[in-house]
């Protein structure tokens, strides 16, 4: 039990990979802020980690609020007694090619995986930094956040930007004893993706640009989060672990 008396707070976690690694972290003994846009769907997510046995607290969030970010990570710790890590995950993406998105899109993309990422971000830091506690942040980067694909250009940029800002945090936050790394997922099947595995032609495409032949499954997200998380990950602040299937390896020719 690696998170055994350790407060998480996961964004996005009513989604495919923050419900994951949510119910991964209180497999492992952490208590989970489930936080989310809708209350009702975190409060059912919360619900179903404590059928499991596990320990979770429902709260509404939008990223993009500072304010109730603040909010909610004080009534967090509050209630759950204590909180170290946070998984930075909620994220949107647009599926338009860059010359015909309009610049309100574009700025809604950036404003939840940028700011949304460093409003979370900093909110525990401060918390953390107060406390005088040591602690883990993990973002959700993406294998777009190291190249790029086509009609998903605010998304790619967003992600190369988390990957930039997480290096950036560390340098600020090594200093206090926070660790503050990125995940970068392959084509994962979640709502998020699922439209491309309901069209058969679209599937084998998403087999064959990783070089494993497949997709990943959300748990083989939720494994390297905890490992980020945990003081295995003791000595790694500033990376981005890619968990692609190959797909950033290279191209077959
Ligand atoms: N699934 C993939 O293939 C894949 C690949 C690379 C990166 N990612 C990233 O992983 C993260 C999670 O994606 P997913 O596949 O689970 O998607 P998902 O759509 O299943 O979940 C995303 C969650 O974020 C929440 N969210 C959106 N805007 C929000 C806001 N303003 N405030 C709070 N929550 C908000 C949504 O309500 C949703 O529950 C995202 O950052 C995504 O970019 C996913």
């Amino acid at each position: 039990m690696r998170f055994e008396n350790k407060g998480v707070i996961v964004t996005g976690a009513t989604g495919g990979l923050g419900r994951e690694t949510s119910f991964h972290f209180a497999a492992e003994g952490a208590s989970v802020a489930v936080t989310d846009l809708d209350i009702n769907l975190a409060t059912r997510v919360a619900d179903e980690i404590k059928e499991k046995g596990g320990r979770a607290h429902p709260f509404e969030l939008d990223v993009t609020d500072a304010r109730r970010t603040a909010e909610v990570m004080a009534a967090a710790a509050e209630v759950m007694g204590s909180l170290d890590i946070a998984f930075c995950n909620a994220g949107i993406r647009e599926i338009m090619p860059a010359q015909e998105l309009a610049v309100d899109e574009w700025r809604q993309v950036i404003e939840v995986n940028v700011t949304g990422v460093f409003i979370t971000a900093q909110a525990i830091a401060k918390h953390l930094i107060a406390k005088g506690k040591a602690g883990a942040i993990v973002n959700t980067a993406s294998a777009l956040g190291v190249m790029a694909a086509n009609s998903r250009c605010a998304y790619t940029t967003s992600k190369h930007a988390v990957v930039g800002m997480t290096k950036a945090l560390a340098m600020d936050l090594a200093p206090h004893d926070i660790r503050v790394n990125a995940v970068g997922p392959g084509v994962i099947r979640t709502p998020l993706t699922e439209r491309y595995f309901q069209n058969p032609e679209m599937h084998e495409k998403i087999k064959k640009i990783h070089a494993m032949g497949r997709a990943g499954h959300p748990p083989e997200i939720a494994k390297a989060v905890l490992y980020l998380a945990s003081d295995e990950a003791s000595f790694c602040t500033g990376t981005h672990l890619v968990v692609d299937g190959g797909w950033t390896a290279g191209k077959q020719m």
